[in-house]
């Protein structure tokens, strides 16, 4: 199989390839040291991969547009209409995000906006004539890496989040969502949004699989049931800074040591329940951060999830009253805050059937024994998630990655794999563009 997203535009000139286009975004917001990037909202470097994307959209004439929260649609209009001559609802729309977490894989994200990409040169070059409007969207801000609000922009869109609650959000440096737009160019214009949309008959995210489930089942590519529901809760730890040398070990009120406790009893919880969550302390802020000083202040920030949200309220009640209780013990005070929460998603169960059924046959087609594309359920949170406790009916394609590993420099795709999402997408595409 060759057609890895070889089409050609609106224009008749030959569209990148996969492999271009993917040669020209890893050069974006990549740390040489490391191999991981860091593609965070409204910085250069996420943005440089925004005006990438602006660009691979304008060689394909697609038609681009916006909203005041940073989401970006590029549609592909049908032949007989213009977006000119008035709005034409009831689309499909694709894509996911290009921001990443820090230190992040190249994969989580721009896979699913590249595939899209390519899955219109596919469709363009078997001559698909849609009748429908199909869009290749990009959420701003999906991994809250930078304002703590994961999905920050489809809960805006969608109204999860209200303009005011966004307004509050500040980076780790004091900048607020606002002013980081304004900086960037953007005219911020926070709110509702769905319209941008413009009432999709469906919604389909391709992303790489975030664990090893494909990879154990020899599988290239499946469908997405359900995400755990997950949250964010910030833990500020007071207590009195002083001398690492002359203060007694017990006349210290150590923050450190009430985190450190914290985050053990947080790790033990979640295992404790077999399987069934997941608790992570993965940033943390120290003042004054000094080695030769007993800390005043630490801001720890607990990523929990559960396979239900009963699980979930009760994993975190536990991990804060033992927090408060060592706090007791410490003479150090705690106080907690939730920063968001993603309750329990269920994708549409007759698309996420029709779209099984329209990958397994692609899937065969682009070279791959004819398998069954096994249904998968994600612990990882995703702005189909959102659109669908919006109402929207979604769906998500997830393609293997051998390494499991992800939010990582390890995430990894096999290109032919990458072949088989393209010829999954374009296939589920075309069947939603014809009916
Ligand atoms: C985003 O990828 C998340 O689930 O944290
Ligand atoms: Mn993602
Ligand atoms: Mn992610
Ligand atoms: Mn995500």
């Amino acid at each position: 199989m060759t057609n890895d997203g070889v089409g050609s535009s609106a224009a008749g000139a030959v569209a990148p390839t996969f492999h271009e286009m993917w040669e020209e975004l890893a050069a974006l917001g990549r740390d040489p040291r490391t191999g991981g990037y860091h593609r965070l909202s409204w910085t250069p470097a996420e943005r440089a991969c925004v005006v990438w994307f602006q660009e691979q959209a304008a060689r394909r004439g697609l038609v681009l547009d916006g909203d005041g929260n940073g989401n970006l649609v590029a549609w592909w209009w049908p032949d007989s209409a213009s977006p000119e001559r008035g709005r034409l609802d009831g689309g499909v729309v694709t894509g996911s995000h290009l921001d990443s977490v820090r230190g992040g894989g190249a994969y989580d994200g721009p896979l699913g906006v590249v595939s899209a990409l390519a899955a219109i040169d596919v469709l363009r070059a078997s001559g698909v004539r849609p009748r429908r409007p199909l869009g290749v969207a990009v959420f701003v801000e999906e991994e809250g890496a930078r304002f703590g609000v994961p999905c920050l922009g489809s809960r805006l869109m969608t109204g999860a989040l209200t303009p005011d609650e966004a307004a509050r959000l500040r980076d780790a440096t004091g900048t607020s969502l606002v002013d980081a737009m304004r900086q960037a160019g953007h005219h911020a214009e926070l709110g509702p949004s769905l319209a941008l949309l413009r009432d999709p008959v469906a919604f389909v995210e391709l992303h790489v699989e975030q664990g090893r489930q494909l990879a154990d089942l020899g599988a290239p590519v499946g469908v997405a049931t359900s995400i755990w529901p997950h949250g964010r809760w910030r833990f500020e730890f007071t207590g009195e800074a002083n001398h690492a040398g002359t203060t007694a070990m017990e006349d210290r009120h150590d923050p450190m040591v009430t985190y450190a406790m914290t985050a053990l009893a947080a790790n033990k919880r979640a295992r404790l329940l077999e399987g069934r969550a997941r608790a992570t302390f993965g940033r943390v802020e120290v003042e004054p951060n000094a080695v030769n000083a007993v800390p005043s202040r630490v801001r720890a920030w607990l990523d929990a999830r559960a396979a239900d949200e009963r699980i979930l309220e009760t994993l975190v009640g536990d991990i804060r009253r033992q927090a408060g209780e060592r706090a007791t013990r410490d003479g150090t005070r705690l106080v907690v805050e939730r920063e968001s929460w993603t309750p329990a998603v269920e994708f549409d169960p007759t698309l996420r059937d029709r779209l099984r059924l329209v990958a397994r046959v692609a899937v065969a087609g682009t070279g791959f024994e004819a398998g069954e594309v096994p249904l998968l359920a994600t612990q990882a949170g995703h702005d189909a998630g959102i659109l669908a406790s919006a109402g929207v009916p979604t769906a998500m394609l997830f393609v293997r990655n051998p390494t499991g590993v992800s939010h990582a420099p390890a995430e990894y795709v096999d290109p032919v794999d990458r072949v088989a999402g393209v010829g999954a997408l374009a296939a589920v595409l075309a069947d939603l563009l014809r009916h």
